[in-house]
């Protein structure tokens, strides 16, 4: 490490880093998304920025999510919310990759393109490519009249606000709730009932307190972050709605405090990475109180038998029995709305970790804000 650790220490300089400020945006900015785009009365959301009407989004037969590093990573929380609400199938697949693959483009299949920056060239080469086949594309993008957002049919800004920081933070959290939106739309002119529309609704408009309650439970996370910096590798895990949380805790922790972080689906730490566990290898793992929370709680045990240290992100009342672990408890919303407050403590984690280990968070090593160029 070659900085002097005290000129970063949190606060120390009166001038609080980038990634600081934007994490405490976050009740603001996903209040930002949300406004104007509900429907308490119907339980729906309206987003007329995707220019599709009710026809046509009945019409869609697949969604098909395309990002990069963490926009990706929302995506992935994004296609399950879409698949839970509206039941159409969906799936989230790093732009970067896609562009390289010579995929079908299926008119069928609404594309949707995510991007905090909307200058990201690997997404924007896969939108292009896209709709040269004739395939639509609407995009999810923070930075409005940005190349991406001129080049989808349409799409929803996310009204985050200026995100300057390379760890994206506030970014993400709108973009799951982007997703929410676009989920709770589809769902709703298909077979997504009023009840549950009204449900969602509620959950959504409790989300900016309860990001506050999260955002408040720093000092604890903080510690819990000093304790993990010392480790020199870690597993981040969680299954389902926990996965891509955990995919995005390891990619926060590894951009800005350069501890390797992987993340792994929990079912299949016994397929292989069980071999790495040991006292010297925490992990991190999401652990939402839903129908998956024994399961979870099962493999677990198999972590704490070979000596792992466990981190915990879960829900107050869940029951870890035996196990010993630090856990994080995070405000309860609707189940399918779980993945964003879960986000929020790994952030802070990642933070207090790169704090921890003197670096500068804000700017980190070997990493641009966004990659536009080859
Ligand atoms: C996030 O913390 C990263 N810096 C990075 O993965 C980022 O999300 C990715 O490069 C995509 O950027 P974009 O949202 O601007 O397209």
């Amino acid at each position: 490490v070659d900085v002097d650790p005290s000129a970063y220490e949190h606060g120390a300089t009166g001038a609080e880093p980038r990634m600081y400020t934007e994490m405490l945006e976050q009740p603001a900015s996903v209040e930002r998304t949300l406004r104007g785009r509900l429907d308490e009365r119907f339980g729906t959301a309206h987003l007329g920025g995707l220019g599709m009407d009710a026809r046509e989004l009945r019409a869609v037969q697949r969604v098909k999510i395309l990002g990069c590093g963490s926009a990706y990573y929302a995506g992935q929380m994004g296609a399950q919310l879409i698949e839970e609400l509206a039941r159409v199938p969906a799936d989230a697949e790093a732009a970067s990759e896609f562009r390289y693959r010579d995929a079908v483009i299926d008119p069928d299949t609404l594309y949707v393109a995510v991007s905090q920056s909307g200058e990201t060239v690997d997404t924007l080469l896969a939108v292009e490519e896209i709709r040269r086949k004739g395939g639509r594309v609407v995009g999810l993008v923070n930075v409005v009249g940005s190349a991406i957002a001129r080049a989808c049919d349409g799409g929803i800004y996310l009204h985050a606000g200026p995100e300057t920081a390379v760890a994206s933070t506030k970014a993400v959290t709108t973009m799951f709730v982007g997703f929410a939106l676009l989920a709770l739309q589809l769902g709703r002119v298909r077979d997504l009932s009023v009840a549950d529309g009204k449900r969602l609704v509620a959950g959504l408009l409790r989300l900016p307190a309860q990001i506050e309650e999260t955002l408040a439970g720093e000092e604890r996370l903080a510690g819990i972050a000093k304790t993990l910096a010392q480790a020199e590798s870690m597993f981040f895990v969680g299954r389902v709605r926990g996965y891509p949380v955990a995919r995005e805790g390891a990619q926060k922790l590894k951009e800005i405090s350069y501890r390797h972080a992987e993340a792994y689906q929990m079912s299949e730490l016994k397929h292989g990475p069980l071999a790495l566990i040991s006292p010297a290898v925490p992990t991190v793992a999401v652990v939402p109180d839903d129908e998956l929370a024994d399961r979870n709680i099962g493999a677990l045990h198999e972590i704490a038998a070979r000596g792992g240290p466990l981190v915990v992100v879960t829900h107050d009342g869940v029951d870890l029995g035996e196990l010993t672990a630090e856990r994080i408890d995070v405000p309860r919303n609707e189940k399918e709305l779980d993945p964003l407050l879960l986000t929020i403590p790994l952030q802070l984690v990642a933070y207090h970790a790169a704090l921890t280990l003197g670096h500068d968070v804000d700017r980190p090593r070997n990493l641009a804000k966004s990659v536009t160029v080859e």
